[in-house]
């Protein structure tokens, strides 16, 4: 059964007397969210705490979200089928959204596997603060690194569901950035994402 989100009749919005400009403007920076998908030993997490360092270090606010690190809190309640991933994507994209409105950059890593999950993020978060990062090491790469060895307990049938060995990865079709850490450096991915940052 597909979990339905529902919200209440009896809630009301209220604007803040805060223009999105004026954070800009006292953050001297624009709010963006760059979320990164790709298998498992890909390279999301290692690049995104990478570039959130870069990035604090020439003055600018950044943020990671990172899927294993939500699942220790905010999502610790979720499983990985696809209804779960879906969740876990959805609320990840409304505090990605919520972070922006604050004013910061966020970094999200992800597998986010299916094509239609990413783009509810981005339907969410909005097409003018969303870039989709496409982290494409092969299959082949991240099962050798294997960083968690996950990938062998998904080998010996210990993990069932796992991306890229019993549950599939749609590749992004159109990327804003793609990257393949197989055969480009951390600072040379870092250095690109800086580029598409501005
Ligand atoms: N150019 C590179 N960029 C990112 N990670 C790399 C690169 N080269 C080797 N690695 C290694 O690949 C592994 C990627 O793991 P991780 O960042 O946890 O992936 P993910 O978060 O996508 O599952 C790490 O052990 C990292 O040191
Ligand atoms: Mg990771």
């Amino acid at each position: 059964m597909s979990k339905e989100i529902r919200k209440s009749s009896n809630v009301v919005w209220t604007e803040s007397h805060v223009a999105e400009s004026q954070r800009r403007d006292h953050l001297a920076q624009k709010p963006l969210t760059l979320w990164f998908t790709g298998l498992s030993g890909a390279g999301k997490t290692t690049l995104g705490f990478q570039l959130e360092k870069a990035l604090l270090e020439t003055g600018k606010l950044a943020f990671v979200l990172d899927g294993d690190n939500v699942r220790h809190g905010l999502n610790r309640d979720l499983g990985f089928s696809s209804i779960d991933r879906s969740e876990n994507i959805r609320r990840v994209a409304e505090v990605a959204k919520l972070m922006n409105q604050a004013g910061l950059i966020v970094i999200v890593s992800l597998i986010s596997p299916f094509a239609e999950d990413r783009s509810m993020a981005r339907h969410i978060i909005g097409s003018e603060y969303f870039r989709e990062v496409y982290i494409s090491t092969p299959l082949e790469v991240c099962e050798i690194r294997d960083p968690k060895g996950l990938y062998s307990r998904a080998r010996a049938g210990e993990i069932t569901g796992f991306t890229g060995v019993s549950s599939p990865y749609e590749a992004p079709s159109c990327p804003d950035v793609s990257l393949d850490t197989s055969t480009m450096s951390v600072e040379s991915c870092i250095s690109k994402l800086i580029r598409v940052i501005g």
